[in-house]
C-alpha cells in the first residue's frame, strides 16, 4: 500500500546523487496520495468518533499537500501543465 523511497536513497551523499528535484517531488506527491488513502481507511475503521474526525481532517491536510507538490512539479516540469490539461480533455470527451 504505501510507497517507498527508492531503495538506498537515504545512504547516497548529497553530492552524489543526482536525483532532480522535480523527482525528489514526485516522491513527495506519492507520499501525500498514499497518506491521504491511509488516513482515510484508518478513520473508516475507527470506532470513536472523534478520532474518525481527526483521521478525516489530517486527510484533508494531506490534499492540500498534495496541492503544494503539483505546484512546484508544474514549475519544475512544465510539461507537466499540458499532460494535466490534456488528460483532462481526454476525460472529458469519454464522458461525452
Ligand atoms: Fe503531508
Amino acid at each position: 500500500m504505501m510507497s517507498e523511497i527508492p531503495r538506498g536513497f537515504e545512504n547516497v551523499k548529497e553530492e552524489d546523487h543526482r536525483m532532480a528535484d522535480s523527482e525528489l517531488v514526485r516522491i513527495g506527491l506519492i507520499a501525500e496520495l498514499d497518506a491521504i488513502s491511509l488516513y482515510e481507511q484508518l478513520a473508516a475503521h475507527a470506532k470513536d468518533s472523534l478520532v474518525k474526525k481527526v483521521f478525516l481532517d489530517i486527510a484533508r491536510e494531506e490534499k492540500e499537500h498534495v496541492g503544494e507538490f503539483l505546484e512546484l512539479l508544474k514549475r519544475l516540469d512544465p510539461e507537466q501543465i499540458d499532460a494535466l490539461e490534456h488528460g483532462a480533455n481526454e476525460v472529458r470527451e469519454m464522458e461525452g
